[in-house]
């Protein structure tokens, strides 16, 4: 049996459309891992949904004057539409506004409650006399670590610290803008120091392995300042309820619960997908291994307080939630986070429409210009710049003037004088068998850098391979062997281009998924590289929603070189990628700061 790897995708709050920062943070680094362990015959399991709860879905709902249910329902939809355009391969894309989150969440809960991980603590909180408390976002003010104006009560988006609300320096309220006052409510606390100990020994094992990103906002955080006690529970009526008796009447912060999501959401695939029980080995096997792709503010809570919620539940997770566990619940193997993504040389801003909107962007272009454009950028160990003049001249210079134009060169003069197949070679000449033999290592050369999730530099090492291929074109110039009536050697050639392309079609298949698709089926194969993303219908408690699943076992792509029979029909040979004209540049810089229009 392979290994079984799980992608958890960073949950999206249900409140915002999604930008190309967003995507280039967790979602296509996810997909493109994902594609290739699958194309490695893995158990590849890639799992996320809508982060439904907490104070930025009310927060939007207050701002609109909709209800917080219709806010997640609409964004939800939009993150749906996104994945099908984008082609990012969710085994399950669901939410945490469903019955199996509420009891897989409140099984969590009630583990770390039995284990002795929690306790009751009376605290102030900032109260506005016409709201109630103010959890979380619900207060903004000055950050009293780094001095940020728009610190919010739970986290600071300047300098990334989990905040303690209550010192935030000049707090206002988020709904009214009133100063609120401190008034005592009680929550549950998970004592967190309980776990630093152990917490540190396992990031121990980790620190050579991981991003010094990563590492350094975990280990070093436990370091000095070291792990308090969070409370756990919050004020509010929208979000998944204590289940702890007396304590009903609170939800769970919206935190705790999302990261539970990863189990959550294996739990319901093995249900709706496979037998209920599958999921155990993903989350029991000591052999899986569990990604999390994050952007880099959600470190803390996938790097330490994930963990420490794993660690804490112990068995007993598995114990009230089907009477028994063979083993803890796995902890991560890999945390890839990436640092953040600029626009145009400032940070992305939602609210300002500082940012290219992914929606926006696939009505006017194509899915696999920006998958590429976003790995060849991809901040995975610090922060980049999408600019707009060299995301056009990557498009022309390197996806189509590289790998475009290679494919339709070689497409069309075969198509012309192979009567439309596949040549019948002569016999290979030393550069022929060279150039196979220099792109069939790239298996291993490309591999190895998707196996370590080091994206950029697998896109890399493929377009060079590409490269190749041009360059071995020029030398062997078949053009001039037709004219020199050399049609077998010319044949042997185009042969050799045709294996060529059919190796980067794969090589290149996790990342660009829509145009090896399309040359799959120019070079005359019938079977798919990947199955369907299908959306599906369903209901439960929480009312009724859709979910997307990846049909992944309708997928034929293996990743191995293989061959293109002699005598194969090709299709019609079609452009894989369009020339982008330069005036876009002026016109998407003159969008930016507008709101988005979604072609619709
Ligand atoms: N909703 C959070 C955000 O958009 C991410 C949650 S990740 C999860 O920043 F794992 F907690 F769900
Ligand atoms: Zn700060």
């Amino acid at each position: 049996m392979s290994i079984p790897i799980l992608a958890g995708v960073a949950w999206p709050y249900a409140n915002a459309l999604l930008h190309v920062g967003n995507l280039a943070g967790a979602y296509l680094p996810a997909d493109i891992f994902a594609r290739y362990q699958r194309m490695r015959g893995r158990r590849m399991l890639m799992v996320s949904g809508s982060d439904a709860h907490g104070t930025p879905i009310l927060v939007r709902a207050l701002d609109e004057g909709s209800t917080p249910e219709e806010v997640y329902q609409h964004y939800h939809e939009r993150f749906l539409e996104l994945w099908k355009k984008i082609g990012i391969t969710f085994d399950l894309y669901t939410s945490t506004h469903t019955e199996n989150h509420r009891k897989v969440s409140q099984a969590i809960f009630q583990a770390l409650y039995d284990n002795g991980y929690l306790f009751a603590q009376k605290e102030q909180q900032w109260y506005s006399p016409s709201f109630g408390f103010l959890p979380d976002r619900f207060v903004e003010g000055t950050c009293y670590i780094c001095g940020y104006p728009g610190a919010r009560g739970d986290q600071c988006d300047k300098c990334g610290n989990l905040l303690d609300a209550t010192k935030l320096i000049n707090p206002r309220s988020r709904i009214d803008g009133s100063v609120p006052e401190l008034r005592e409510t009680e929550h549950l606390y998970f004592d967190l120091p309980k776990l630093q100990k152990d917490l540190e020994a396992w990031l121990e094992t980790k620190k050579d392995a991981w991003r010094p990103l990563v590492v350094h906002q975990s280990l070093g955080v436990l370091r000095s300042e070291g792990l308090k006690p969070r409370p756990i529970t919050r004020d509010l009526t929208w979000g998944i309820p204590v289940p702890v008796p007396g304590w009903e009447h609170k939800v769970m912060y919206v935190w705790f619960e999302a990261v539970i999501g990863y189990l959550s959401a294996t739990i319901e695939w093995a249900q709706r997908y496979a037998d209920p029980q599958a999921w155990h080995e993903w989350w029991y096997n000591p052999e899986a291994r569990l990604y999390y792709f994050i952007g880099k503010d959600n470190i803390p809570f996938h790097a330490l307080m994930w963990p420490a919620q794993t660690m804490a539940a112990g068995t007993r997770f598995g114990e009230l939630f089907e009477g028994q566990a063979p083993r803890p619940l796995n902890l991560p193997y890999d945390v890839p986070a990436n640092a953040f993504l600029n626009l145009e040389g400032q940070k992305i801003s939602g609210s300002r429409n500082w940012a290219v909107w992914c929606l926006d962007f696939l009505s006017r272009y194509d899915p696999d210009p920006l998958r590429y454009y976003l790995t060849i950028i991809m901040p995975e160990s610090r922060d980049t710049d999408w600019d707009w003049e060299d995301f056009l001249r990557r498009n022309n210079d390197e996806l189509v003037a590289t790998w475009g134009n290679l494919v339709h060169r070689v497409l069309s003069f075969t198509y012309k004088h192979g009567e439309g197949r596949v040549p019948e070679p002569g016999e290979l000449r030393p550069e022929d068998r060279e150039l196979l033999a220099q792109i069939d290592q790239g298996f291993t050369t490309v591999g190895e850098h998707l196996e370590r999730v080091q994206l950029r530099a697998g896109l890399v090492e493929a377009m060079r391979l590409a490269g190749e291929v041009n360059r071995y074109l020029e030398r062997r110039a078949p053009w001039s062997l037709v004219k020199e009536g050399k049609k077998e050697d010319a044949g042997t050639v185009m042969f050799t281009a045709i294996q060529a392309i059919n190796r980067l079609k794969i090589l290149l298949a996790p990342y660009l998924p829509f145009t090896s698709e399309a040359l799959h089926h120019l070079l005359g194969f019938t079977q798919p590289l990947f199955g369907p993303l299908v959306t599906e219908e369903v209901e439960d408690e929480w009312g009724k929603r859709s979910i997307l699943h990846y049909e992944a076992d309708k997928g034929t792509a293996r990743w191995e070189p293989q061959d293109v029979p002699p005598g194969q029909a090709l299709q019609r040979p079609k452009p894989l990628v369009r020339k982008l004209e330069p005036s876009i540049v002026e016109e998407e810089r003159a969008r930016l700061g507008q709101p988005p229009q979604l072609g619709n």
